[in-house]
């Protein structure tokens, strides 16, 4: 596959980025609290809006609440497996309170959701890195947006708390994760100065052919069109539609 961003620079940081793969399989062994620690103290380094910190961690070891947390995602059976869920989680109740203490209310807009989402989003990057970089595995888990209100139940949330995604962690059992997967060629996603106005098809298809081809590898999905068409079928009506309105209800606002 064609790529503009070839290189022989690495460093031990991008040497774990590019080792990347999410693992949904998981040795029955633990993560030390004081290894969960280090991933957690690293993570909380992560640049954050105007220094908002406009997020929570849950983290859960509990068989019975990780349990729980799967049947909501999705019956994700890594849920279970994995020794720590993390919940990585927008959250607006804080700021409301310091904004509170100081006798004004919180003007709540589309600004702070994107906030608080952004600033989640940045924190659980930096532990998966910083868990990968210890030998850990994980994967991010965008299913626990399927029922946020009962996530939100579940873990106690007050409002102005929801989950944006979760992430199971454990020691990988290396012989079910797949290979690394093929990603879109460098040329659709990067863009040198200005957005390209090239055709993206051909780059597409070609994409098409060699995800297809990594799944064959695998003996899964054969479709040729591996990447465009199940993308099409997933995304040619809205997903989760319900989001708007139970997010509001929740504490935030999408307008
Ligand atoms: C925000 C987010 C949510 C995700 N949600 C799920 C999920 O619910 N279940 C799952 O198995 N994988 C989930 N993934 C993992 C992606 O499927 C995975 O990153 C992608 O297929 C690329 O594979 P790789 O990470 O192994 O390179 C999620 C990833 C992200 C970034």
């Amino acid at each position: 596959m064609t790529t503009n961003t070839q290189t022989n620079l690495s460093t031990p940081v991008t040497e774990t980025l590019n080792r990347h793969v999410s693992v949904r399989a998981f040795q029955n062994k633990p993560v030390s609290d004081e290894m969960l620690n280090a991933i957690l103290a690293a993570a909380r380094r992560s640049p954050t809006s105007s220094n908002m910190q406009t997020y929570s961690i849950v983290v859960v070891r509990d068989p019975e609440t990780k349990k729980q947390l799967s049947v909501l995602a999705g019956n994700q059976q890594h849920i279970i497996d994995c020794d720590v869920f993390l919940g990585f989680c927008a959250d607006i109740n804080r700021l409301g309170i310091a904004i509170e203490m100081h006798g004004e209310a919180l003007a709540k807009s589309l600004e702070t959701t994107l906030v608080s989402s952004v600033d989640a989003a940045l924190v659980g990057m930096s532990a998966q890195i910083a868990a990968e970089s210890f030998g850990l595995g994980a994967v991010m888990i965008g299913g626990m947006r399927n029922h946020p209100q009962e996530a939100a139940e579940l873990l106690g949330f007050p409002q102005g708390v929801y989950i944006v995604y979760g992430m199971s962690l454990g020691w990988p059992a290396w012989d079910d994760v797949p290979p690394q997967k093929p990603r879109l060629p460098a040329e659709l996603v990067i863009h040198r100065e200005r957005y390209s106005q090239n055709d993206p098809r051909p780059l597409i298809r070609e994409y098409d052919e060699a995800l297809a081809d990594y799944y064959g590898e695998q003996n899964r999905n054969q479709h040729r069109a591996a990447w465009s068409g199940p993308i099409a079928r997933r995304l040619n009506s809205p997903r989760r539609p319900f989001l708007k309105a139970t997010l509001e209800k929740m504490g935030f606002n999408l307008d």
